[in-house]
């Protein structure tokens, strides 16, 4: 079996739901406390030995790629004044040459047009998907947990939680087989279901391992739900061919691609930081 060593990070949304913030911004460089969102999904791919990084970007997006680059004069001037604490904070931002690329999907099809369009960097290797929008808040990088669980049981791995049932039609729904309450076999996979046609409220969420045969059923540019070329269509596809199972990660998700998640993200990430979490708690009660 193949390690897992390749992450795509579509990155070539519109953002409609945080415009204006959005207008001249991705996503992806909003930032939650003091940290834009794609480097927090960077940091979580490399806990799980994720080595090569494909970003899927449109126009507009060139910041993504810049943040990881070095800040040759920032860098220098740090040094100069000493401010070494100031320096190290840049740590997470640097890349290994060589180690991001980006594609462009020029128009924003759908998520499983944006995989797609890294079909010559996935090759005949697993990937991971991470959607930066989904932070994570974990003892364990739920990348890692996924790689743990393709390590057991090959083939396709991804990321579920229950939702509510009236909610079924925002995400892609499982149709579960046996189910030992952390991992779960899909027999079938469905995007945006009614609640009333919605074969169970586990919902996959933004991290996936995925095998490279996926690639071949998005060739099919066939328009799901919405009118988009949905990933849940092409991964469906290889139900039955592969294994395939939903796991229930250790940690918590939040929604940053929706407001009331993002600053949730917020104030949970603030409380879990020893330098902010006493500064947030002392003002927090002021608004409840
Ligand atoms: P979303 O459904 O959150 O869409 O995409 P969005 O455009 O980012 O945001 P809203 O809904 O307009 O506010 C889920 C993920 O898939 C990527 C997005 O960048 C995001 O990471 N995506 C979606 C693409 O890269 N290309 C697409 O064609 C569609």
């Amino acid at each position: 079996m193949k390690s897992l060593r390749k992450a795509v990070l579509p990155v070539a949304g519109l953002g409609t739901r945080f415009l204006p913030a959005t207008k001249a911004m991705a996503k992806e460089m909003l930032t939650v406390v003091d940290k834009p969102l794609i480097q927090y999904a960077v940091e979580e791919a490399r806990a799980a030995g994720i080595e090569q990084f494909c970003f899927v970007t449109g126009r507009g997006k060139t910041a993504l790629v810049e943040h990881f680059d070095l800040a040759y004069e920032l860098e220098a001037t740090l040094k100069e004044r000493g401010k070494f604490d100031t320096l190290k904070q840049l740590e997470g931002a640097s890349a290994i040459p060589g180690s991001i690329v980006s594609v462009r999907q020029q128009v924003p099809l759908g998520l499983g047009h944006a995989i797609w369009c890294a079909r010559a960097f996935i090759g005949d290797d697993p990937f991971a998907i991470m959607l930066p929008d989904d932070l994570i808040l974990a003892d364990t990088s739920w990348v890692k947990q996924l790689a743990d669980v393709y390590g057991q049981t090959g083939g396709n791995v991804v990321a579920v939680e229950e939702v509510p049932r009236e909610h079924t039609n925002r995400y892609g729904i499982l149709k579960v087989g046996a189910d030992d309450g952390r991992t779960a076999e899909v027999l079938g996979l469905v995007e945006k279901p009614k609640p009333e046609e919605a074969p169970s409220n586990l919902s996959i969420v933004g991290r996936y391992v995925l095998m490279p045969e996926v690639i071949g059923e998005l060739s099919r540019f066939e328009k799901g739900a919405g009118g988009e070329i949905q990933l849940t269509d092409g991964m469906a596809r290889l139900i039955g061919r592969q294994p395939f199972h939903g796991l229930r990660c250790h940690g918590r998700r939040f929604d940053c691609g929706d407001k009331a998640g993002y600053l949730e993200a917020q104030i949970a990430f603030a409380l879990s930081r020893p330098d902010m979490a006493d500064k947030v708690r002392a003002f927090l009660p002021r608004y409840s």
